[in-house]
């Protein structure tokens, strides 16, 4: 399928892992200009950016000024924007709310939410000003169904997903679409690191990690596909999104959770 992507520009946030290293190879390898913007950069990312034209941004997306940094880096470099994929989020495995202070909370939504609200009112000026441009945001199923587990990560992405409606309601008669991508659980370092999700779920299922995400994690949560997502599956859908195939798609909110959410 052609995606007619070929030299547009693209910033990708939270783009040296996980499903944002797999959008930032799958755009590049369509062609795309790629500004990558995340803390550190890793083998994987320093491979495509010595391939293909890919931009390596050092930044902390969670501070106010991180997001301005990434967009002005990327109009210095091409002059312009095309494409926006708010890509960066982050959740901590909680006990329950009452674990949860105000540093925590705050920690999450800066990460999460206010991100994706800066990174966007960076970058819009310069997405308002191309042809058929087009904001991606990765949110999550519990925008949905939100988890104790999960409590303030819930929220902040209930919050990106309203977010994602008003900024399709008021931009996309302006000629940027803006649409959301909530995925259930994805194979990436957001599982897999130490500590995290995988480790947490074998711990109370008496299990090793690779168990818990290969089995324990699509049985006890209901994936009807019976495993869990690729982040190239999550990448492929961001492309088709930012693409001209999708241009009268707008202010969506597409699953790819395998079935997980049970409801219309
Ligand atoms: N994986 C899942 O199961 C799942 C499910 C639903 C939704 N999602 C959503 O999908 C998105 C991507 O998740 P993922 O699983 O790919 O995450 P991940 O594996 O944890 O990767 C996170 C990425 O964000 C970067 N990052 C972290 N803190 C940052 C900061 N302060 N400033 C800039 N970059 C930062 C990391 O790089 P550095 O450490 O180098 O900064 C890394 O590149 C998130 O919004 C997540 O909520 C994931």
């Amino acid at each position: 399928m052609e995606l007619h992507l070929k030299d547009k520009v693209a910033v990708v946030t939270g783009a040296s892992k996980g499903i944002g290293l797999a959008v930032v190879g799958a755009m590049a390898r369509e062609g795309v200009r790629v500004v990558a913007g995340s803390r550190g950069s890793t083998p994987e990312l320093d491979a495509l950016r010595d391939a293909f034209d890919v931009t390596v941004v050092p930044v902390d997306l969670s501070t106010p000024e991180g997001p301005e940094i990434l967009v002005r880096r990327a109009v210095e470099r091409h002059n312009r924007i095309d494409i926006l994929v708010n890509n960066l989020g982050a959740a901590e495995p909680r006990s329950g709310f009452l674990e949860v202070d105000d540093t925590a909370w705050q920690r999450i939504f800066d990460l999460t939410f206010f991100s994706t609200v800066r990174t966007s009112r960076a970058a819009l000026p310069h997405l308002l000003t191309a042809e058929g441009a087009a904001i991606v945001n990765i949110s999550s199923i519990n925008a949905q169904t939100p988890f104790p587990m999960v409590v303030d990560y819930s929220a902040a992405k209930a919050a990106m997903t309203n977010l994602n409606k008003s900024l399709s309601e008021e931009f996309a008669p302006r000629g940027v679409r803006v649409n959301a991508i909530s995925p259930g659980p994805v194979r990436t370092p957001f599982w897999t690191a130490p500590g995290a999700f995988a480790d947490a779920t074998a711990a109370a299922a008496g299990t090793t990690a690779q168990e818990a995400l290969d089995t324990v994690v699509p049985q006890s949560m209901g994936i009807s596909t019976g495993r869990i997502t690729e982040p190239h599956e999550v990448a492929d859908l961001t492309l088709f999104l930012a693409s001209p195939l999708a241009g009268n798609i707008t202010g969506a909110e597409i699953l790819i959770d395998g079935g997980q959410i049970k409801t219309l």
